[in-house]
């Protein structure tokens, strides 16, 4: 399980829809602890982007592999709007205050954060996203690194 403790009193870790096994086990204990918390890897590496698997080694196999298991319907949807969906989800999971997006295209941040505009995802679209996950996780996919 991913877990780094800093010397302020926060934790780092990934939570996504392909990888949620800290909002299972680790926010619980941070929040108890009074741990802000800063979620790395939110969009699952936006790895349903691609329509052939990448190669095994590549950092965004693991999600991808997940993400065929999952398939989450809204995935479908136009490229934006589903990573708009995935955003919301990390965030709108109890006792997460900060993520951070990767991209190598500056502009994603302005894009990102007019997704982000709309607010936590209604309570039926999150829970429909863990129940999916409690469904279809294997007992190996453990938060990633
Ligand atoms: N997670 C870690 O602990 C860690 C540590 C050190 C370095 N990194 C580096 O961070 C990068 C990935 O970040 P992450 O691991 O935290 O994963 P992430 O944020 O879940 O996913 C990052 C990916 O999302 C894509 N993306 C972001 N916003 C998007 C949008 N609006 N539409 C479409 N695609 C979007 C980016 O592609 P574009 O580039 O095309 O925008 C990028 O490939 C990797 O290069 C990794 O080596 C991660």
């Amino acid at each position: 399980m991913p877990f780094a403790r800093g010397a302020f009193d926060s934790l780092m870790t990934s939570l996504n829809i392909a990888d949620q096994e800290s909002a299972d086990l680790t926010l619980k204990e941070a929040a108890e602890r009074g741990m802000g918390v800063v979620i790395k890897r939110p969009v699952a590496n936006v790895a349903w982007r691609h329509t052939e698997a990448p190669d095994p080694k590549a950092y965004e196999y693991p999600y991808w592999q997940r993400l065929q298991k999952l398939k989450y319907d809204f995935l479908q949807n136009d490229l934006e709007e589903a990573v708009g969906k995935a955003l919301r989800f990390t965030l709108s999971t109890p006792g997460v205050h900060s993520a951070i997006v990767g991209t190598a295209n500056p502009h994603r941040w302005t894009t990102n954060a007019r997704l982000l505009a709309q607010g936590a995802l209604p309570a039926d679209e999150y829970e429909a996203i863990r129940a999916r996950w409690r469904q279809a996780a294997e007992s190996d996919w453990i938060g990633l690194e």
